[in-house]
């Protein structure tokens, strides 16, 4: 199927606020923090993570979306096609997701579903990156993740996290929040 590149949006630009205040405070204890992204769209967080000083050899990136991976490999950043962690070897400090969030809505055009829904509740591939994502942290790693007020609030302890919250944003018609998330 052909899905278009997720334009940065209001979701992108939050994330991207974030993580400008978050990485120096990891990379100073950390300098050679492993980033790894999933669903990385345009590739704006690889950008960010690269601008806020991780090495480039320490960003990794996947999308289940073929155009996304060329663009982000034109770009020079190591992205592979992956659902999930089907393709993802190895462990992370940091493990960033702003996830497809939405409920299932029959209005929305076929070409953007990929990028926004995230199931019939709106929470279904978070989940399923929650319960995959373990795995891949190193001790003391930490998962970055949106989540909205549209869709059905996820209980992270039930899944085995201990959740921050490191910002939100409301807009005119949901809130989102990005979390910092930890194995308990
Ligand atoms: C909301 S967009 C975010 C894009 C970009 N990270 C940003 O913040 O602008 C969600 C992205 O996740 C990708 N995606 C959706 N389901 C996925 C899956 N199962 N595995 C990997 N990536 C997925 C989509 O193709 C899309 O690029």
């Amino acid at each position: 199927m052909h899905s278009s590149i997720y334009v940065p949006a209001e979701d992108s630009f939050l994330f991207s606020k974030i993580l400008k205040e978050q990485l120096p405070k990891l990379l100073k204890k950390n300098p050679d923090l492993k980033f790894l992204e999933i669903g990385t769209g345009s590739g704006i967080h690889l950008e960010t993570a690269q601008n806020c000083g991780v090495k480039k050899e320490n960003i990794f990136s996947s999308d289940i979306n073929k155009n996304s991976v060329s663009h982000c490999n034109l770009l020079e950043f190591n992205c592979v096609h992956s659902d999930l962690f089907e393709n993802i070897n190895g462990k992370f400090d940091l493990i960033a997701f702003n996830p497809p969030y939405l409920p299932k809505d029959s209005r929305e055009p076929k070409d953007s579903i990929l990028a926004t829904t995230g199931g019939k509740k709106g929470d279904e591939i978070i989940l399923k990156f929650l319960k995959e994502g373990k795995k891949y942290l190193n001790k003391d790693g930490k998962i970055f993740l949106i989540t909205s007020s549209l869709a059905r609030k996820v209980d992270f302890e039930k899944i085995g996290y201990k959740e921050k919250e490191i910002g939100c944003e409301k807009l005119f018609y949901e809130i989102l929040c990005v979390w910092e998330l930890q194995t308990i």
